[in-house]
């Protein structure tokens, strides 16, 4: 008994010290104002948001409401204005089923393309459109093709509108075989997630969506085992818990997510961050340094990258390669990030950060890990 006391009070010495007398970062907001944007919702109850755009498209979006009403599933539908005046009755099902109805314009344009007079109309327009057929004045806008266009903001702050971007892409638009669609959403979904799927095709007429129709069950399935809940993007936002780090410059980094799957030295693998930078960060202001650290804390790669303020939503998410190099040990590698001003040397020059992880020299040692195996049991 003695002996696990000691052991407990030194654990939580050795927490102090790591967590210095630093303040818990601020949670995210659970109410947007309008025109505010989420791409990526940090929660710590295994919470994730399918999300599926274009529709009402006909027979596809018919099976994906019978897929998600047999598995208990909502979901959150970006409708396209046209498509809802096409086929009002499957708009008016999918919110009577309990899923969140969101605007996704309605014509579809490029709003690259378009000036802020076509863009206004195409917004108005859209939720008007639903609105008659769903009874629901959406309060959710997903811009087409995720490209924001010039005054965007401005008319869906003034519409009470808040924008929803996504984290996870499927890239279903593309034909794909079944396995690879389902595979690009579970190997690499983390909680908070905002998963993209397309249940139709811009204003396309009854366009077939087979592999989406066929994934979307393999998907429920799959996460489901693993133990995540599916909620809509609001539900989402409500559970919204605290970013990973928040910087004493307002950048904050919401969370990131590592590979799944072990990777061999010389070999490459894929991170995604959920980077949070204020729309006026200059360029020449802190990067973000990233250290993928072995457990003795002796060896460590890295990734460190600038940070990039991005207007479009379909930008949002920073997805970084990084190579694990030939001479790395196997073993599990901890990530610390945090940020450093260049023009500086040494410790002085990284940034404080408040963060509910342990932290050391203003670096936040995150939860999240990279397993490197050795070369002759890596095959990826
Ligand atoms: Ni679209």
């Amino acid at each position: 008994m003695k002996h696990c006391v000691r052991i407990l009070t030194t654990f939580a010495a050795a927490g102090l010290i790591l967590a210095g007398c630093s303040r818990a970062p601020q949670p995210c907001k659970r109410i947007l104002e309008p025109g505010e944007t989420v791409y990526f919702i940090p929660n710590e109850k295994k919470m994730v948001a399918l999300t599926f755009d274009d529709g009402p498209n006909g027979t596809a979006t018919r099976k994906i409401l019978d897929v998600l009403k047999d598995r208990r599933v909502r979901a959150t539908f970006f409708l396209v204005g046209m498509n809802v005046q096409r086929d009002p009755l499957t708009a008016k099902r999918i919110a009577d089923e309990g899923h969140l109805v969101g605007n996704h314009a309605f014509s579809h344009a490029r709003f690259d393309l378009s000036s802020p007079l076509q863009i206004e109309r195409d917004i108005r327009d859209g939720a008007e459109a639903i609105e008659q057929a769903t009874g629901v004045r959406p309060r959710w806008f997903r811009p087409p093709f995720g490209i924001n266009g010039t005054g965007m903001t401005e008319i869906c702050r003034s519409y009470g509108t808040v924008v929803a971007g996504w984290s996870l892409d499927a890239n279903d638009w593309n034909p794909h075989p079944v396995e690879d669609l389902a595979a690009a959403i579970v190997d690499s979904v983390v909680p908070g997630d905002i998963i993209l799927l397309h249940d139709g095709a811009a204003t396309g007429v009854d366009i077939e969506r087979p592999a989406t129709v066929s994934a979307v069950p393999v998907i429920i399935s799959a996460l489901e085992k693993a133990g995540f809940a599916f909620v809509t993007v609001d539900e989402l936002l409500l559970n919204a818990g605290s970013p990973a780090a928040e910087f004493a410059n307002g950048v904050r980094l919401l969370g990131l997510q590592t590979p799944s799957r072990p990777v061999g030295p010389g070999r490459s693998f894929g991170v995604r961050y959920f980077w949070d930078i204020p729309a006026e960060y200059p360029k020449d202001a802190p990067r973000a340094f990233v250290h993928f650290v072995s457990a003795d804390g002796e060896f460590f790669f890295q990734d460190d990258h600038p940070l990039t303020p991005r207007s479009d939503v379909r930008d949002l998410v920073t997805r970084n390669v990084v190579r694990v190099p030939r001479r790395a040990a196997p073993g599990q590698y901890g990530v610390q990030v945090g940020l450093f001003n260049e023009k500086r040397a040494g410790l002085g020059a990284r940034l404080k950060v408040f963060s509910n992880h342990p932290q050391r020299k203003n670096a936040v040692l995150l939860p999240d890990s990279v397993t490197v195996v050795s070369p002759s049991s890596s095959t990826n």
